[in-house]
This record gives C-alpha cells, structure tokens and sequence, in this order.
C-alpha cells in the first residue's frame, strides 16, 4: 500500500517537473495577433538604456554555439534580455524544450534568455513584435556571430545617438548594372546602403512597420521574402531608408568571429542540394547565386515600391583612432607619448 502511494506520488512529481519544463517554454510563444494594438507596449514605459537582443536560431548542429553566445549577451549589463528565436520547424519539441532548460541555466547576468519556436520558417518572423520587448534597442544577430563586449558597448552607443538610424557590423551595396540597366547587390570598398541581420541595431518600433505597417506594399514585400526564402534584411533596409532618407551605419568591431552563414547553409539542404560545399568552385558559384538571388530581391522592392530607398553611408565609425601628436626629439620626429 506504502509501496503505491509512494509511486504513484513519484509519478505525479514525474509529470509535474516534465510539465513544467514544457510549460516554461511553451509560456514564451509568439503573441496572438503580433500587429494588435494591444501588443504594442507605450513607448513611453521602454528604456533607453538597455537592449534586447533577438538571436535567430535555425540549426540542431550549432546549438553548444548558440548556447554559449547567448549566454555571453547575458553577461552584459546592456542586455535586458535575449529571446532565442527558433525558426526550423523540424526540431522536435523535446529537442528545444532541453534546449529552453539549458539555456536557463546558462545566464550569467541579471538578463533572462527564453527560447520562442517561430510559428513558421518564415524570415519575416525574425522582425515580429513581441510584447515581451522592453527596450527600444533591438539586437538582430545569428547565432552563429560573435562579438567582444567592448565593441558591443560601443555599437549600443554609437545606436543611441542615432536610433533612427540601422546600425550594422556588416555591410554591403545596391548598385545600378549599367550595361544590363538594372539593380543589382554587391559590395563597395568605400560605400555601403544594407548592413545584413547577422548583427543589427534596430528600434523596436522599426519591428511594427515592417511586420504591420506599410499596406498592400509591404505585404507584397513581405511575400517575396517568403518566395526568395532571402533578403528579409534588405527589405528592413528598405522600411527604414524610406522613412528617415538616410542610409544605415556600420560600426568597426575590435573583434567579430562569422562561423558561417546559416542562410547559405539552409539553401544547401534546399532547393539546391546537390551542390557541393567542399569545392572551391562550388563555393563561389554559390555565393554568386546568392548575390544574383539578393539583387533580384532589390529589384523586386523597388518594382514594388515604386522607388528606390536606399541611401549610400560612407566610412565606418570606430571606437578610436588612436590620434598621435609627433613631437621632434633628438632631431627626429616621433609619437609625443614616446618622449
Ligand atoms: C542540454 O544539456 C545537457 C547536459 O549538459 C546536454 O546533454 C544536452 O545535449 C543539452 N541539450 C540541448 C538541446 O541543448
């Protein structure tokens, strides 16, 4: 009799931890209706002073990475929160519920990290309002993308003295093909006009209008993202180059590591499968593809759109120069500080 009791007490205590930690992941889903008005926070109640950081997580393989780089967020004390949005819908839910459990007891900080499984693969669903944002600073990043404390800071900075701006550590151009006369993606050594959501400054409210705002147009937009399974930042580019006139800002990073694009790495078990991944050739016709894919993207906008938006930035800002005055001694001249 004992021996049932305790059982079926043990079972009960069993159910409840599983349930409970199923709960808590299932707590932190994305909002019902995320364009509601009743989802958008006052602005008036979001700091200033702190970030949330939206990391987007796709693949099983990198979890340890995710893992880890979350945790690293939370160890700032700019960091209000880190929401982990995960967005394969193919990861079983026993998967990201042990995954939701170890990342809560990996935070370092004060900050808190939840794991959201996205109602879809949808890219647009990386820029959702969520009601869970408390901040007016926005993190984009990939899970996959690293950068030292220092640097963060300094980006955060450099955003809350120009926060309607986009600001970004990578960057990249539109440019005009002049012999086949359209618009194409590309990279400039000495302009940019899209910094890409492999790490991102955004406000929060730049969320509501790409995902809510902008009528037919915008939804339009937000279907090509859906059909080119791409370019979702350069669209968010494009919102917010349309609103203020002005092309986004890339800040220098004492030290950022890319382990990879995770983009690149899902077209691989896409549509385009069979193309190889070791090969050198193989390689740079992929990133081809993908630039001849991200320019068709551009075209498709401003077809759209009607106009073209976005606004070339020059130069990046960094942390210091290191100014040095030369002073003359001995005849010579050399940095003032070796005097
Ligand atoms: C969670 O942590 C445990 C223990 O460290 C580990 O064995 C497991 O692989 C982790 N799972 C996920 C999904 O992070």
């Amino acid at each position: 009799m004992n021996l049932v009791i305790s059982l079926s007490f043990l079972l009960v205590l069993l159910l409840v931890t599983r349930e409970s930690v199923v709960f808590s992941y299932r707590t932190v889903t994305t909002d019902a209706d995320p364009c509601a008005a009743t989802n958008q926070r006052d602005p008036r109640t979001l700091r200033w002073d702190q970030i949330t950081v939206l990391m987007n997580g796709y693949s099983e393989d990198r979890i340890p990475l995710l893992q880890s780089i979350a945790a690293t967020y939370t160890a700032s004390p700019l960091v209000s929160s880190v929401l982990v949005l995960w967005g394969n819908p193919s990861t079983p839910t026993r998967t990201l519920s042990q995954l939701s459990h170890n990342l809560s007891l990996s935070s370092f900080g004060s900050a808190s990290i939840s794991l959201i499984r996205q109602p879809s693969s949808s890219l647009n669903a990386r820029f959702l309002p969520r009601s869970s944002i408390r901040t007016h600073a926005v993190l984009i990043c990939d899970d996959d993308v690293e950068m030292d404390q220092k640097s963060l800071e300094f980006a955060f900075r450099i955003w809350q003295s120009n926060a309607n701006r986009l600001i970004g550590v990578f960057a990249r151009s539109h440019d005009v093909d002049l012999v086949n006369k359209e618009w194409i993606y590309t990279v400039h050594p000495d302009k940019y006009s899209i910094v890409l959501t492999k790490l991102m400054f955004l406000k929060s409210s730049y969320l509501f209008e790409y995902s809510c705002g902008g009528g037919a147009a915008m939804g339009e937009m937000r279907r090509i993202v859906d059909e080119m399974r791409n370019c979702e930042d350069i669209l968010m580019n494009f919102v917010v180059a349309d609103r203020i006139n002005a092309g986004p800002l890339m800040v220098g990073a004492e030290r950022v590591r890319d382990w990879g694009d995770a983009r690149n790495d899902r077209d691989d078990g896409g549509a385009r499968g069979s193309r190889s991944r070791v090969s050198a050739v193989g390689l740079s016709s992929r990133k081809m593809e993908h630039r001849k894919r991200r320019g068709k993207c551009i075209r498709e906008f401003h077809r759209v759109l009607g106009r073209m938006p976005l606004r070339y930035s020059y130069g990046k800002v960094v942390n210091s120069v290191g100014e040095q005055g030369l002073c003359e001694n001995g005849g010579k001249l050399v940095f003032c500080d070796q005097v």
